[in-house]
């Protein structure tokens, strides 16, 4: 990404001169104040919007998770709403049924092909709405606080799961994943802080929560 700037068409600036790679395959965290740009930074990635200026390149397909998921599942039962997600090419009812089968399994949902959507808690619909991604053979995951609306167990549940497939040994996945969270930046390879529509340098996640998070004066850590 190179020099990328957005601008609405009220000619409001969402992202200005913002330049970034991403260094691999991992866990990328993006965090900012309310309004500073993130969500707007991936629906661009996404290719939903087009930059105003600067370039972006990418070499992984994308895919966008959202932080709700009842606003990305479509179809009444799991395995009908992942078929949406097969990438358009012939395949065999065999090869399909086998796709959507490994995408269940990665997510935890193994074998819940016919469950229907509206008897999944919160938690399990973020990870069949993962699965879509993983069905679709994206690289590139684009998370937009997908934890904000779960419980905490779900929170800690879909974090895993995205670390372990970023550091899986088999084709690792690149995520990028936008937080409000400031200790799910434990968990991250690195994250960089969006501030009025520019994105800073990779950092340490611990660092950048301390930095963002200091304790209160007086208190000592450990
Ligand atoms: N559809 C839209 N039309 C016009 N302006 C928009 C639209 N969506 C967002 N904006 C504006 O673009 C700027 C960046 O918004 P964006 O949603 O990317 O912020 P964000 O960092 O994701 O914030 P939050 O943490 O609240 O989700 C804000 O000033 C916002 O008001
Ligand atoms: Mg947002």
């Amino acid at each position: 990404m190179h020099q990328l700037g957005f601008a609405w068409p009220s000619g409001a600036t969402a992202l200005d001169h913002c330049s970034f790679t991403v260094p691999g395959p991992g866990l990328w965290m993006i965090v900012g104040g309310n309004g500073s740009g993130k969500s707007t930074l991936l629906r661009l990635i996404a290719g939903l919007l087009t930059p105003s200026r600067g370039r972006l390149r990418l070499e992984l397909k994308p895919a966008l998770v959202f932080q709700n998921p009842d606003h990305q599942l479509l179809l009444p039962s799991c395995g009908t709403d992942l078929l949406l997600a097969l990438p358009p090419r012939t395949m065999t009812r065999h090869g399909r049924d086998q796709q959507l089968r490994a995408a269940l399994e990665q997510v935890g949902l193994a074998g819940l092909e016919q469950r229907p959507i509206h008897a999944l808690s919160g938690g399990q619909k973020q990870r069949l709405a993962i699965a879509g991604a993983l069905a679709s053979e994206a690289g590139l995951l684009l998370l937009d606080e997908p934890t904000a609306l779960l419980d905490p167990d779900s929170q800690d549940d879909v974090l895993e799961l995205i670390a372990g497939l970023c550091h899986r040994p088999d084709a690792p996945l690149t995520a990028l994943w936008i937080t409000h969270r400031l200790d799910e930046l434990e968990r991250c390879d690195a994250a960089a802080l969006m501030e009025r529509g520019h994105l800073g340098p990779w950092q340490d996640g611990p660092t950048l929560r301390r930095r963002l998070n200091p304790l209160p004066v007086g208190h000592a850590e450990g």
